[in-house]
Formats: structure tokens, C-alpha cells, sequence
């Protein structure tokens, strides 16, 4: 069985190995080439937290390799009034084929792909957002030819994002650094991982610092979805690690930006930068399409 949790499960060439299904893909999708590689499975799609990319990506992706997707808006299910996910997993692996969940704690997927007998994919956590970085890298390839030996710098908070972006780069041979305020530094799980690979990650407090030379900047909200009474106290925190026209003058030439979205244009980066790299910002939200059916083709696929 086979589920996707987070990257800390995948070695850097199964990474690559889904990369490279989702180029080819995205190239049979833009040639008209049917691939129905699902035809008759259902995928459950579990939301406890809003989306428009995640869920768009899923429900038409699954459409397109011949399945049905099922929306299933977590308010609105038992699990929404303390069904126990134990309970839950059993009862869903009965019906359809697979589950896609967005939800709160890492746990509460952990133990989804525990107790059901179907694939479990996570939609992200707050701990870790692993099918947007499958975009992420999918894009950098794109517009880069490679992964390996790119300098990626995310500035802002050691969140989901960040997480993910840390393994993903660093299992793919890119150099990751990270710029954040104290306190709000990624989970001591990451930063653990990241010490295998020496010189390759770094940690900084100034945005200039971690950004020099980068070949991608990457940034996201400063207020996750849950921490919305935080916003206010974290806007002081995050004061001078906005993505604007002076950080990107320490990358280097063709350095590329990218945001998972929704954006908010004057805090985590500037309206001016991110209509500047547009083109690479909205590649990466269609990659979400592309890279979501190879995840999904690899863990539902008989
Ligand atoms: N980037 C992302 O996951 O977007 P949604 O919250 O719209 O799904
Ligand atoms: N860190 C953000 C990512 C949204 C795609 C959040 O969790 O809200």
C-alpha cells in the first residue's frame, strides 16, 4: 500500500521518478493523448480546510485519468461532529480507492493511512504541504532544465510550505536556505533532516543573506490557515522578510520566484515582483494539475 504523507517517506529518486510522470503527463494532456489510467477508481477528497488549487487540481485530474472524485467537506461529515478517523478510515477503504485529506495535524493523516486499507494522500497539514512541492520542483525543472546543484531560498515562516520545500529540495540536489524570524523557525524534525546535508541547507535571520546568488525565491503567507488570530501579531514578526524588488537584486541573474497562493501582494511580497514573475507563479499553479495526477497514478495505479 501506498500512500503520500510527506517527502521525509520518498527518496530523491522516487521524487524524480513522479516528476518525470508528470512530464509526460502534462505533455499527453497538451496533445490531446488521453490517459486514463484510473478508469473506474474514486478518490475521496477530505477538506477541514479551504482550498481552490488543491481541490481543482484533484477533482479534475482525477477526471482526466477516468475516475470520479468525490468532495467530501469535512463540516459536513461525521468526522465533522467526533467520528473517530480510526472509524472513518475503515468505513471510507469500504467505498472508494483512495483518499485525498487537507486537514489540521500530520497525526490525524498518519493515522487515516493507518487504519484504512486505500491509498492516503495529504492535501497539506500544518506540517507539511508535500503535493504543492511536486509543482514547486516541477516547475524549477521547467524553466530550469534541473534541480540539482540550484540555489532555493525560501523566505518567511518555517511553516507546511517551508517543511516540505527543505526535504524536496535537498532529496532533489538542490541547496536550500531559509530566512526567518526568531521564533518561527521550522520544527526541530526538519532542521534535523536538513543537518545530513552540511553546507547544503542554511539558516539565516536576514533575507539579503540567505537570498544571494539563489537561482528561486519562494515565499508564503505569514498567517496560515488556522493562525488567522495570529495575523496581527505575525505581520510585527515578519516585518523586512517581504519578497520585493531589493531582496531580488542579491540573486542571481534569472532567478525565478515562486508562491504556492493565494498571495497577499504588500506583506510576504510585493504586487510589483509577483506580477513581475507571473509567468513562473501561475506555471506552478497549473503544474498543480500535472503533478497531482502522477502522485495519484502512482499510489492508486493496480
Ligand atoms: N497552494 C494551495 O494549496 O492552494 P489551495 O489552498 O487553494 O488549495
Ligand atoms: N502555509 C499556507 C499554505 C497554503 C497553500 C497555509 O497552510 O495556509
Amino acid at each position: 500500500m501506498k500512500h503520500f504523507l510527506k517527502l521525509l517517506d520518498y527518496s530523491g529518486k522516487e521524487i524524480i521518478d513522479m516528476l518525470n510522470l508528470a512530464d509526460q503527463l502534462k505533455y499527453e494532456q497538451k496533445h490531446g493523448i488521453e490517459h486514463k489510467l484510473l478508469a473506474g477508481k474514486t478518490l475521496g477528497m477530505i477538506f477541514q480546510k479551504a482550498s481552490t488549487r488543491t481541490r481543482v487540481s484533484f477533482e479534475v485530474g482525477m477526471y482526466q485519468l477516468g475516475g470520479y472524485p468525490l468532495f467530501l467537506s469535512a463540516n459536513d461529515m461525521q468526522i465533522g461532529r467526533g467520528e473517530p478517523v480510526e472509524d472513518t478510515a475503515r468505513v471510507l477503504s469500504r467505498f472508494i480507492d483512495g483518499i485525498m485529506i487537507r486537514t489540521f495535524e500530520q497525526a490525524e493523516v498518519e493515522t487515516l493511512a493507518k487504519y484504512g486499507s486505500i491509498p492516503v494522500i495529504n492535501g497539506l497539514t500544518d506540517f507539511c504541504h508535500p503535493c504543492q512541492v511536486m509543482a514547486d520542483l516541477m516547475t524549477i525543472r521547467e524553466y530550469k532544465g534541473t534541480l540539482e546543484g540550484l540555489k532555493l531560498c525560501f523566505v518567511g515562516d518555517g511553516n507546511n510550505m517551508a517543511n516540505s520545500l527543505i526535504v524536496g529540495g535537498l532529496k532533489t540536489g538542490m541547496k536550500v536556505t531559509i530566512a526567518c524570524p526568531e521564533g518561527y523557525e521550522p520544527p526541530e524534525e526538519i532542521l534535523e533532516f536538513a543537518k545530513q546535508y552540511g553546507d547544503k541547507f542554511g539558516m539565516y535571520r536576514s533575507p539579503k543573506e540567505a537570498a544571494q546568488n539563489a537561482d528561486v525565491v519562494y515565499t508564503d503567507v505569514w498567517a496560515s490557515m488556522g493562525q488567522e488570530q495570529e495575523a496581527k501579531k505575525r505581520a510585527e514578526a515578519f516585518k523586512g522578510f517581504c519578497v520585493d524588488s531589493d531582496l531580488m537584486s542579491v540573486t542571481n541573474k534569472d532567478c525565478m520566484v515562486l508562491h504556492c497562493l493565494p498571495a497577499h501582494r504588500g506583506e510576504e511580497i510585493t504586487a510589483e515582483v509577483l506580477e513581475a514573475h507571473a509567468n513562473e507563479i501561475f506555471d506552478e499553479a497549473e503544474n498543480r494539475l500535472h503533478a497531482q495526477k502522477a502522485v495519484l497514478v502512482t499510489m492508486m495505479k493496480d
